[in-house]
């Protein structure tokens, strides 16, 4: 039997096997993507690539992306969904197409990893005659023509939705079911977006259930789609090759495969249990959970929901603070803090009274170490964060359940009172558990359902503006000056902004890139990555490193050379080359003392730049804070 670690190796190595480049995960909070918090599907990094841009590893890629879904918030507690999951992923960018990849998903799933066959279920697109896009007869018979290589007879059949089954093993679908887009079906898409038909896998956990060919929450026939909880989704093929225009759709430059598959998902295939709670990455929190609860996990349905809110979340908050998304009550980290709350909140139901979270989240990193490095070279980051935030809950949870039952007393006799039902808990009310007692509005609703209640959403917002304007007091000192100019003191501040960058890497790390920059006359302001304050003793080796630099009166170069040239020599990510030209301006502050090969700075610029580092005069940090999750923002200016 697989373990998950070995079945995301696997994955990755029979896809390198296929000539793909393996690529990191990226990031959870999508870099130079303003139009969402999160990545939640393994080709959002992807798109520019997608549409046509060349990728610098080159057309066929893989990886094993993390992912967060906050819209599964609510349905976390049931056997399936997770906010946080990995979808293995493996892209053709303008290169194989249909063909190849049923091919390979089918030696995949049957050969590589040994599922039954006879438990994989598979859907295609219906076609659409408004968008005039057709039936995937193609797929359908590719699939087909592999299940009868090993002998196994696979009948196409449509309208499943009414008619069920009907022996079939290959299914049409309609676009809610079988397109998919970021922006979900063709109407939506949004003049510009890509998109296409898909084909999906599903596993039968039929025989393991006991289910048959009735749904079980309607008297209706049972089909792949009908969320009975029968079938599970366990990949997607998604043949990317239309984008939306004005008219309607056009063939895409390319022709292009994103294919995405849950790891969970396809672990409870092969684990054959559709509780995706019990794959062997559970197993050991789960187990320290039943330690300190003194509970099983299977005791109750309330217990294992608890359970598998928690099991689901603080790993979510383990990896979302690993990359940068601290509690906090804004953007990104509003989720950290949230799913934190939540977890306390039904440890407490479980009777847990003392911190746990870190001690969860260790457990954690030590399962995810090995495909997931960052986790352990930030490990007292996040358990201290998590500890923090926990301890600032728990201080003021006991406080504000109190206050919760309060409330609901208080309606109790009133009603007894008047005769009349109380239905509704004011904004003014919910604000307060906000604000006094820390508990997200979503938490509050929770419990307010709990007891047949609902909340006053515009009071809230409405109590919550009024308090926000009352705390904007003293705004930030804004810097005068504005846009940036070309006198001669900003020119001081471009190369001023390149010894920065260069200190902050020595003393940081190699990892840290520019993450925005604005220069004016009076100061420069320079974003880079980093997940948390700098100490001041940071601070001060940066500053002495960039004033050493200006003692040392290091000339500054300019040189244009190719840029497959320049690449090596120069500070920055791979990714971010594709946005040059061919021929790029290199400048170059060369250290002097440690010879003419090793260059402090040498980065892609289109200047101006000062001739020598000598004229800056003395560099000061005046301000150290962040911008945005796992974004620093310093302020500095030179005297
Ligand atoms: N992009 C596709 C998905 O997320 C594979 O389902």
């Amino acid at each position: 039997m697989l373990t998950s670690k070995q079945l995301r190796q696997k994955y990755l190595e029979f896809f390198k096997s296929k000539g793909h480049a393996i690529i990191p995960s990226a990031s959870l909070i999508p870099e130079n993507d303003p139009t969402t918090l999160f990545t939640s599907a393994g080709m959002q990094p992807m798109i520019p690539f997608l549409l046509g841009e060349s990728h610098p590893a080159g057309k066929r890629i893989a990886d094993s992306q993390k992912c967060f879904r906050t819209q599964d918030i609510e349905a976390v507690g049931d056997n399936r969904h997770t906010i946080f999951f990995e979808m293995l992923g493996n892209w053709s960018l303008g290169d194989y197409f249909k063909k190849e990849q049923i091919d390979w998903m089918f030696e995949f799933l049957i050969k590589e990893i040994g599922l039954d066959p006879n438990k994989l279920f598979i859907t295609c697109f219906r076609g659409d005659a408004e968008i005039n896009i057709p039936r995937d007869e193609e797929a359908a018979k590719l699939w087909q023509d592999k299940f009868t290589s090993i002998g196994i007879e696979a009948k196409i059949v449509d309208n499943a939705e009414e008619k069920g089954l009907q022996d079939g093993k290959i299914f049409y679908y309609d676009a809610t079911k079988n397109w998919w887009s970021r922006a979900g079906i063709p109407e939506k898409m949004p003049i510009g977006e890509p998109g296409g038909p898909d084909s999906e896998m599903f596993w039968d956990f039929g025989s393991a259930l006991g289910l048959h060919e009735k749904s079980l929450w309607k008297d209706q026939p049972c089909h792949v789609n009908c969320d009975c909880g029968r079938f599970m989704e366990i990949g997607n093929n998604v043949f990317m090759q239309y984008i939306r225009t004005a008219e309607g759709f056009e063939e895409l430059k390319q022709k292009n495969i994103d294919f995405g598959g849950g790891l969970e998902r396809i672990m409870a295939a092969l684990n054959n249990n559709s509780d995706m709670f019990a794959i062997d990455l559970f197993t050991k929190v789960k187990n320290k959970l039943e330690e300190l609860t003194n509970k099983k996990y299977n005791e109750s349905e309330k217990i294992t929901y608890a359970f598998r809110v928690i099991l689901d979340h603080l790993r979510a908050a383990t990896f979302l603070i690993a990359d940068g998304a601290i509690p906090s009550n804004k953007d990104q980290g509003y989720f950290t803090r949230r799913i934190i709350r939540r977890s306390v909140r039904f440890a407490r139901d479980l009777g847990i009274n003392n911190n746990f979270c870190s001690e969860i989240s260790k457990l954690y990193i030590e399962e995810y170490q090995e495909a997931y490095p960052d986790l352990i070279k930030k490990k007292d980051y996040i358990l201290r964060e998590l500890q923090t935030e926990e301890e600032k809950f728990r201080k003021t949870l006991e406080d504000g359940l109190k206050e919760f039952e309060k409330l609901l007393k208080g309606f109790q006799i009133a009603q007894e009172k008047t005769g009349q039902k109380i239905t509704e808990i004011s904004g003014k009310q919910a604000f307060k558990l906000y604000d006094t007692y820390g508990f997200p509005l979503e938490m509050t609703e929770e419990l307010a359902k709990e007891n047949n209640l609902i909340i006053d959403k515009k009071g809230f917002a409405e109590a919550f503006a009024k308090h926000q304007e009352l705390s904007r007091v003293g705004a930030e000192q804004k810097f005068k000056g504005g846009l940036a100019d070309d006198s001669e003191q900003s020119t001081k501040y471009h190369t001023a902004t390149h010894l920065l960058l260069a200190a902050l890497r020595h003393v940081l790390g190699a990892d840290i890139v520019q993450k925005g920059s604005n220069i004016t006359a009076e100061r420069l302001r320079f974003d880079f990555n980093w997940p948390e304050k700098l100490t001041t003793e940071q601070i001060k080796a940066v500053e002495d490193l960039v004033n050493q630099k200006i003692a040392e009166k290091i000339p500054v170069t300019m040189m244009e050379m190719p840029k497959t040239e320049a690449k090596d020599i120069v500070t920055v990510r791979s990714f971010d080359l594709e946005k040059y030209g061919e021929m790029v301006k290199v400048y170059k502050i060369s250290d002097p003392l440690a010879g003419s090969e090793q260059v402090f700075s040498a980065e892609f610029c289109g200047g101006p730049h000062v001739e020598n580092t000598g004229v800056l005069g003395h560099f000061k940090i005046i301000k150290e804070e962040a911008s945005s999750a796992g974004v620093r923002r310093i302020k500095a200016i030179l005297e």
